[in-house]
C-alpha cells in the first residue's frame, strides 16, 4: 500500500561511502518502518524497491563521487512491504577533513 507524505515530513539519512547507514531521522523511520538500531549500519538499499531501475543508482553515485548534488524521484519499500514516493536531494560529503 501507498504511504503518502506529508508537507510537514522531512526524511533525513546520511550515509559512509558505500551506502551504509550512519544517521536516519525520526520521519525517516517513522515512514520507512524501522527503528534508527535497524537502519543503522545497514545498506541504504534496505529501503530499495525493486521498482526502482539500477540506473538511477548508478547515476546518483556517478554525480555524488563526482562532488555535484543529485536530485531524483525514489520509490522506497517499507518495512511492512509498502512504498512510498520521496523527492530525494542527495549531497556529496561535506563534513571537514
Ligand atoms: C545519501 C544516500 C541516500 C540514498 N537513498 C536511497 C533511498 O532512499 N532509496 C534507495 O533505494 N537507495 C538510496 N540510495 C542508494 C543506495 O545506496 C543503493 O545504491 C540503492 O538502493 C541500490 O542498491 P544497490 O546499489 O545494492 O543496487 C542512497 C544513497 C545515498 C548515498
Amino acid at each position: 500500500m501507498e504511504h503518502t507524505l506529508q508537507d510537514t515530513d522531512f526524511l533525513v539519512s546520511q550515509t559512509d561511502a558505500k551506502g551504509k547507514i550512519l544517521f536516519a531521522n525520526e520521519d525517516f523511520c517513522k515512514i520507512a518502518g524501522y527503528t534508527l538500531e535497524e537502519l543503522m549500519g545497514q545498506p541504504h538499499s534496505i529501503v530499495r524497491h525493486p521498482d526502482m531501475p539500477k540506473a538511477a543508482f548508478k547515476d546518483l553515485w556517478d554525480t555524488v563521487k563526482s562532488g555535484k548534488v543529485w536530485k531524483g524521484y525514489v520509490k522506497n519499500a517499507t518495512k511492512n512491504g509498502g512504498f512510498y514516493w520521496v523527492f530525494a536531494t542527495v549531497y556529496p560529503n561535506i563534513a571537514c577533513g
